[in-house]
């Protein structure tokens, strides 16, 4: 199977491209550099160093999936069996002030690619959603069967769920025969043990994990965290933290279960570990990793925020035959060795 990667130089797609060659899968990969970095060849520098880690080539070509024309070219020319679509701006804070921004990369691109595939017959596609389309959480652990779409607060969360609720659409049209996959991450943290590829934030970091970790190297001065008095263990939010790697095993997984079993429908699976830690929980293991301290002070709660989310694992064992087994530990130990080796993230040092 040759599997056409959008969005592959991002921190989610690079990890998956690696997993997927290691698989013995052939990759033709697609960036914009909206979120990545190139190098003066015009090349992905994650993905430059993900050939390296492997020793394979990886096919890569510049192309915008909003841009209808770039994107039937690569239809045209490369072989292409399924589709693992990343692409997407994804910062929910960012996606409160553009919300016009969110919904074209997120909508527009995404039906441009899906229309393509039906044009061209490629009938293997999943889909990088996120744990945000529960909105406020019906129930803890969270499971696949929990209402949807109820409680999102931004548009970004938004531009997922509609996305969702189109492809199940499309993948529902009588005579289709399409097998999709949509892949519900909770929070990916964590880097490639080699500490050659991770998450390489512009800008301030949004999330928690970037920033603990340039709070640690002390590129940021002090850890504001959100609120302590929510209603957990310490008071302070409590997320499913997942390593990157486990996630992109899990994507390798879902190609696996689609090659094997043919004729699937629409399937979702959430992507976690079924563990909660807190934000103080991350801080702790963060400077055990580190042998760092990390000074913190207690903010406001973030708009938007809410206090606990973890998942049901079981389904994505049951049926993709995929469980996370790294633990905490080895997302911090692999975080700090990303931001020891790469204290400018993939810009030259
Ligand atoms: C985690 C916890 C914050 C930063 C988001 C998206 C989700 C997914 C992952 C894309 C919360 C606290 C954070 C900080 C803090 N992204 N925090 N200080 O909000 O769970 O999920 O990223 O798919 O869709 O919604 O992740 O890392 O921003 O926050 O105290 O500087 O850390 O309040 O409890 P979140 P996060």
């Amino acid at each position: 199977m040759r599997v056409l990667v959008t969005g592959a130089a991002g921190f989610i797609g690079s990890h998956t491209v690696l997993e997927l060659l290691n698989a013995g899968y052939d990759v033709i990969c697609i960036d914009n550099f909206s979120n990545s970095i190139a190098d003066e060849k015009g090349e992905a520098v994650s993905l430059t160093r993900v050939s390296q880690l492997t020793g394979k080539q990886i096919p890569f070509k510049k192309c915008d999936v909003c841009d209808e024309k770039e994107l039937e070219e690569i239809f045209k020319t490369e072989k292409i069996d399924a589709v693992i679509h990343f692409a997407a701006l994804k910062a929910v804070g960012e996606s409160v002030q553009l919300p016009l921004a969110y919904y074209r990369n997120n909508i527009v691109a995404s039906l441009n690619l899906i229309a393509m595939c039906k044009k061209y017959e490629v009938r293997n596609f999943i889909f990088s959603s996120s744990a945000t389309v529960y909105g406020t959480p019906e129930k803890l652990p969270i499971d696949e069967s929990c209402r949807v779409g109820v409680g999102i607060t931004n548009p970004y969360g938004q531009t997922k769920y509609m996305m969702e609720q189109i492809l199940r659409d499309v993948g529902a049209a009588p005579g289709e025969n399409w097998n999709m996959i949509l892949l519900r991450y909770f929070n990916p943290v964590g880097a490639h043990p080699s500490g050659r590829i991770g998450e390489d934030p512009k800008g301030v970091p949004n999330n928690l994990m970037p920033y603990v970790s340039q709070v640690a190297i002390g590129k940021l001065p002090v850890l504001t965290i959100y609120g302590d008095q929510w209603e957990t263990k310490d008071g302070t939010g409590v997320r499913d933290f997942i390593h990157v790697v486990d996630l992109a095993k899990g994507h390798v997984k879902a190609l696996e279960r689609m090659d094997k079993k043919g004729s699937i429908g629409t399937e979702v699976f959430n992507l976690g570990t079924g563990t909660g830690y807190s934000v103080k929980e991350m801080v702790t293991a963060m400077e055990k990793a580190s042998g760092r301290t990390i000074p913190s002070k207690v903010g406001p709660p973030r708009v938007g925020d809410i206090a606990s989310v973890y998942c049901d694992p079981s389904l994505a064992l049951e049926k993709l035959e995929w469980k996370a087994e790294l633990g905490l530990e080895e997302m911090c130990r692999d975080l700090w060795k990303w931001q020891i080796d790469n204290p400018n993230g993939f810009l030259a040092a």
